[in-house]
């Protein structure tokens, strides 16, 4: 079957290395506007979504994060990528969200039992979007894991968080600095018909 949706799908690819380029204010509008039009449990469409696009933020952003996993104790429950990213972060060099040129964090109530995902539907949204318009993108989770940060939420607040709300996914958007990576082979899922 030949659709552009499904070829859409099969076409997104997680990208992690950007130009140094911005997108423009139309394609970040078509993107922003597919994460709103997504579903969400009840339709409560509580999703915010921040949109970070100002360098002196990205750069505070990347600290704030930094710091809060340069934090996380000694003794804290671990596994090795985590203790890569507390090395890292601790000599300042987590780039975590791939210095994309556009940040897109996505907070939700935290009294949502739907809120993860209402969040994540709606990134798979702007991912699509995304890919469609040929600009590359990446989920990035490191937000989440720190969403009770108290520093990370005072910083959020700033930005235009409200206490209530809690970020639970983000995106990194871009275009990509390499060529398309090429199409997946499936190897994981399980699927189980009854036909
Ligand atoms: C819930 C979730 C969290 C993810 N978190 C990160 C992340 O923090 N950083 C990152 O580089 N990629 C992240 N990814 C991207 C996955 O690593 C990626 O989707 C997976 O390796 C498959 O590759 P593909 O996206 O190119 O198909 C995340 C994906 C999902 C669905």
């Amino acid at each position: 079957m030949n659709n552009p949706v499904i070829e859409n799908v099969k076409d997104r690819r997680s990208i992690r290395r950007f130009k140094n380029e911005q997108i423009s204010q139309e394609e970040l509008h078509e993107i922003v506007t597919a994460g709103r039009l997504a579903p969400s449990g009840r339709n409560v469409q509580q999703n915010h979504f921040v949109v970070i696009q100002k360098d002196e933020l990205k750069k505070r952003i990347r600290r704030v994060i930094e710091d809060a996993y340069a934090a996380i104790p000694k003794d804290h429950p671990s596994y090795p990528k985590l203790e890569r990213a507390i090395l890292r972060a601790k000599e300042h060099d987590y780039d975590f969200f791939f210095s994309a040129p556009t940040l897109i964090v996505v907070a939700n109530n935290k009294e949502n039992d739907n809120a993860m995902a209402d969040v994540a539907v709606a990134l798979e949204n702007m991912m699509l979007v995304a890919t469609s318009l040929s600009i590359g993108s990446c989920y990035i989770n490191q937000f989440k894991r720190m969403n009770e940060n108290p520093e990370v939420l005072a910083h959020f607040e700033n930005l235009g968080l409200n206490p209530d709300e809690r970020i639970l996914g983000a995106l990194a958007l871009g275009y990509s600095a390499l060529p398309w990576p090429e199409r997946k082979d499936i190897t994981g899922n399980k699927v189980t018909y009854h036909r």
